[in-house]
């Protein structure tokens, strides 16, 4: 089992480069399965999830070759298998592999896919999405066999935008026949990526990043390069380190844009930032006013920020709020929070957070990816020595997080127990 201490109180500065998306990645490796040739994928972070997917593709058949950050995927060889519960629920993602081969081989054997424990994350928008477009679903228990005599085109309407229905719907539309027009997409910049991945294989594919994406089928899809977009979630992250003991902290390779959300509530707050092309530089300001926050769907407040902020948040003389409308269970940070000295109520989806409080070291969990980056946070500003266990779940999806915080002046280690 792997942990890490933090020693509280060090200043960051210097310059921390952020990797290519996790929740983009993620979606790209299983969709390269529909490729009837060689892909190559760029920037791809390394992550805990990402191998979790080359497992699976391996487990399938494909020739996986990694040199580096570059991803070369090989699937022509591939057998459409049942694959095992044990690897589809390492992670969530593992359910783009259900719609890259119903969409392929008009049949899929998959168990309900894993991933964080911070709400029910049903799977029927799927489901009903691979419904709509011809397929017949049979559940036995958490196992699920689908299967279409053909996939035809038509117009779904999901009932949220939800990005992984939403990725999944491109994933079987592709290669259904004719015409899918789906509404109430999610407009998030993964769901760009992938249309634009697919688009590069031949797919016909428009309106990706809006709520309406229309996609005519194609029979074949071929070799193609991408590179993943930066992480938005880790730059935020990284942002709001910054903004707690930065001393002209540069998050770099990074797209301002796409955390848009962010920097304007830390502009709200009094945070001063320096924003270029590809560079935000952040210090910790004073006198911080107290903030308001709504998590939404993209371009709004992203919820996988949420926790991460709530660190900062203590920060704050006065009361800030937070709703969460995303997920039902996404406050699990809290409690390790008030154990560090924060003073935080819980009221449903909403929090209060009263402070400005001064938060010290002890144990904490990392009950899943993002509140693990929150209790890292925490422990950054915390007076003396603050162990987070269960570290697994941060690096899943923060690439070498050690090394780039120890990189700009961070006292933290990871130790195995
Ligand atoms: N939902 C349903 N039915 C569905 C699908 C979703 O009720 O069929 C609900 C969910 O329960 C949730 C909401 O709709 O309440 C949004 O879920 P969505 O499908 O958008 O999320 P996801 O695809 O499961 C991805 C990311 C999450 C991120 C969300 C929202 C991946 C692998 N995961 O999840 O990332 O929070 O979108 O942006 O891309 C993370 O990185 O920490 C993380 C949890």
């Amino acid at each position: 089992m792997k942990q890490i201490k933090i020693e509280g109180q060090h200043i960051l500065s210097g310059t921390i480069n952020i990797s290519g998306a996790k929740n983009s990645a993620v979606a790209l490796v299983p969709a390269s399965l529909l490729s009837d040739e060689e892909v190559k994928i760029d920037n791809i972070p390394n992550i805990s999830d990402i191998d979790a997917l080359n497992e699976i593709l391996e487990y399938l058949g494909a020739t996986v070759k990694r040199e580096g950050t570059l991803m070369i995927i090989d699937s022509r060889n591939i057998e459409n298998k049942e694959i095992p519960e044990e690897i589809s629920k390492k992670l969530r993602a593992s359910y783009y592999f259900m719609a890259a081969l119903l969409g392929k081989y008009k049949k899929v054997e998959m168990y309900f896919p894993g991933g964080c424990s911070i709400g029910a994350r049903p799977i029927d928008q799927t489901l009903k999405t691979f419904k709509a477009l011809g397929a017949k679903i049979k559940e036995e228990g958490n196992k699920y066999l689908v299967t279409a005599e053909k996939l035809v085109g038509t117009t779904v309407q999901l009932d949220m935008p939800s990005v992984g229905a939403t990725i999944n719907t491109l994933l079987v539309a592709v290669k259904a026949e004719g015409i899918t027009v789906l509404k109430n997409a999610a407009k998030e910049p993964e769901i760009v990526s992938v249309a634009t991945f697919l688009n590069n294989m031949g797919a016909k594919i428009i309106g990706a990043g809006t709520s309406k994406i229309t996609i005519e089928g194609v029979k074949h899809l071929g070799s193609c390069f991408t590179e993943v977009i930066p992480d938005r979630i880790e730059a935020g992250t990284y942002l709001i380190a910054g903004a707690l003991i930065g001393k002209n902290l540069t998050i770099k390779n990074i797209i301002p844009e796409h955390i848009s959300s962010l920097i304007e509530k830390l502009k709200e707050m009094g945070i001063e930032m320096s924003i270029g092309k590809d560079y935000i530089t952040v210090s910790k300001s004073d006198n911080l006013k107290p903030i308001k926050v709504k998590t939404l769907g993209y371009p709004g407040f992203p919820t996988d920020l949420q926790q991460p902020l709530t660190a900062l948040l203590t920060q704050i003389d006065g009361e800030s709020i937070l709703e969460e409308t995303i997920y039902e269970n996404r406050f699990q940070n809290v409690k390790y929070l008030n154990k560090m000295g924060s003073d935080i109520i819980i009221n449903d989806r909403t929090i209060k957070v009263k402070g400005k409080t001064e938060l010290k070291g002890t144990t904490v969990e990392a009950t899943d990816l993002r509140a693990g980056a929150c209790m890292v946070l925490a422990g950054l500003i915390a007076k003396g020595e603050t162990t987070i266990t269960e570290i697994k779940h941060v690096l899943r999806g923060y690439e070498n997080i050690i090394g780039k915080l120890q990189n700009v002046g961070a006292k933290i280690t990871l130790e195995e127990i």
